[in-house]
């Protein structure tokens, strides 16, 4: 269970980026946050494993407070919070392989890696997940020679090798074709499935997130402005969340994308 109790960020610029948010995401549920751009979603799930220093309030995982922990036990806390960026955050120089192996490491010592070797039961579950993502013949490709939707198959096994009770996600489909962003985001979705991961994925595409996930949360300004099934994202709420003429901007996008796939 992931905690979020009355969580506050204002940045040093004076951006009130989270105001009081509270949300609670049981064992085995993934959330998508929706909202506009500025709406404060980076923000939010930055400050779960405090890339992002919270400014007030608390995150729980399971028993132990995260915003309590000294920067050792964040260390080791952190893995079990697997990452995924839209920009994948690949080594470009190193191999398919070592960037999943770098996932063993959490978010620190990575260089430290490169001079050691892994133990073989680490080799073999990359593996398996480099099996289960698709890439299994690209394990001795280079980072930088792999499209889009690779690099995000990459970035997915990497979160995954650490074998993480929480998945933060933000944007993972932003720089991908409508196609592969699906296949992206029920790949994510299936994986916590199989493996009972909670995840939060950032996301603003409203209608690929209604299609994959059982809850939406909607951040705007900082604040909820909704938190239920996806069949409940009427267009009022929408309107709620994005305004009057984003939503416009919105729906076309969707549009858009679905004529693209169709
Ligand atoms: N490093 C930062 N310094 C100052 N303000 C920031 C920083 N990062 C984000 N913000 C501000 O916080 C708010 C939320 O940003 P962000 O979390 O990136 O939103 P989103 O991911 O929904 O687009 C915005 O007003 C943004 O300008
Ligand atoms: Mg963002």
């Amino acid at each position: 269970m992931l905690r979020l109790d009355k969580l506050v960020k204002t940045y040093r610029t004076g951006d009130q980026a989270l105001k009081s948010v509270e949300i609670e995401v049981p064992i085995g549920q993934v959330v998508a946050l929706i909202g506009p751009s500025g709406a404060g979603k980076s923000t939010l799930i930055r400050c779960i494993n405090r890339l992002v220093e919270p400014s007030g309030g608390k995150v729980w995982l399971d028993d132990v407070e995260l915003t309590a922990l000294s920067s050792g036990a964040l260390r080791r806390a952190r893995r079990r919070m697997g990452m995924i960026f839209q920009e994948y955050a690949l080594v470009e120089r190193l191999t398919v392989m070592e960037n999943v192996l770098s996932g063993r490491l959490g978010y620190v010592g990575f260089w430290r890696s490169l001079l050691r070797r892994f133990p073989q039961k680490d080799v073999d579950e990359a593996f398996r997940l480099l099996d289960r993502v698709g890439l299994l013949a690209m394990a001795d490709k280079r980072a930088d020679e792999l499209s889009g939707g690779q690099r995000q198959r990459v970035g997915i096994a990497r979160a995954l090798i650490q074998n993480p009770a929480l998945l933060l996600v933000d944007e993972p489909t932003a720089s991908l074709d409508p196609k592969t962003s699906r296949q992206i985001m029920r790949l994510i979705c299936e994986l916590c499935a199989e493996r009972g991961l909670a995840a939060i994925i950032n996301i603003h595409d409203v209608a690929l997130a209604q299609m994959f996930v059982q809850r939406v949360i909607g951040l705007k300004a900082g604040e909820i402005a909704f938190d239920g099934p996806p069949d409940a994202l009427t267009p009022e709420v929408l309107t709620r969340i994005y305004g009057e003429e984003d939503w416009q901007a919105t729906i076309k996008t969707d549009e858009t994308a679905e004529e693209a796939v169709a």
